[in-house]
């Protein structure tokens, strides 16, 4: 039975990701801010004790630490960095309004960072045993369209694109450091979701994405280590 962690794993496409991956049979190690969430606690308590839920805030590098020192011994098939966060403006519901120039607030930037950066940075550093002992070996980190440069004709967003183009820039150093351990490490854009931080205007059903972000997963080479990839499979610019 392959063990997969997912981060992010309460709500949105975080929780998807449990319950798809639950209903295949498969090892989830489900963390999240808050383990009581609702449809979190429903289907561990259906799943014959196959998900287990555990606390994290990925912005607490010791709490990260500590887990890692829990879970050691399991190997990690996929670890799954699906946490993120807009920060305090809002994109379902200002869109593109949202983060503005001459708007700008530090504080919360760098908290953008800690969580979208360093968070997927440090779960991979800590998690690194987990993953090269198991037979996927696979790390992957939801970043997002809006950290492409090429893509980026419209501006505004400040924070959250640069925290996406630096978990891009992570992820692809990361491909190439992990490549000697066998770990492929890529980031993966989601497709513009339905969930609170996509708003209800987005196209992408949870489901649909998930579903697909699972196939492209399950389908991955060594030479896809450092691609960034949509959903569906296609290939992102940069
Ligand atoms: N939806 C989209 O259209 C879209 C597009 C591109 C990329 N993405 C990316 O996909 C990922 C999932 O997004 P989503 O749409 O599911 O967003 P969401 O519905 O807003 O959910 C965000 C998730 O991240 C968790 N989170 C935030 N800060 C955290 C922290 N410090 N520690 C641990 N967990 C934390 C939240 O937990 P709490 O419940 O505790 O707040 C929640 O589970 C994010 O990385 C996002 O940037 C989404």
């Amino acid at each position: 039975m392959p063990t997969v962690l997912i981060t992010g794993a309460g709500r949105g496409l975080g929780l998807e990701f449990v319950r798809q991956y639950a209903a295949d049979g498969w090892r989830v190690l489900a963390c999240a801010r808050d383990p009581g969430a609702a449809g979190l606690v429903e289907i561990a308590a259906k799943s014959e004790g196959r998900v287990t839920t555990h606390a994290l805030d990925v912005g607490d590098h010791a709490a990260i630490e500590a887990l890692a020192g829990e879970l050691d011994g399991t190997a990690i098939d996929v670890l799954l960095n699906v946490a993120g966060t807009m920060g305090a403006d809002s994109f379902a519901s200002r869109g593109m309004g949202a983060q503005r120039f001459g708007r700008s607030d530090y504080d919360d930037w760098l908290q953008t960072f800690r969580v979208n950066v360093f968070g997927p940075m440090k779960m991979a550093e800590a998690f690194l045993p987990h993953v090269a002992a198991s037979a996927g070996k696979t790390i992957v980190t939801l970043t997002s369209v809006v950290g492409s440069m090429a893509s980026n004709l419209i501006g505004g967003l400040y924070a959250y694109r640069s925290s996406k183009a630096a978990a891009n820039a992570v992820m692809k150093s990361m491909s190439v450091d992990l490549k000697r351990h066998g770990i492929i490490a890529l980031p993966m854009h989601p497709g513009w979701a339905k969930t609170d931080m996509g708003g209800p205007k987005a196209p992408v059903e949870p489901v649909e994405s998930v579903a697909g972000m699972r196939r492209v997963i399950a389908a991955l080479a060594p030479e896809d280590a450092g691609r960034f990839l949509q959903y569906d499979g296609t290939e992102l610019p940069w």
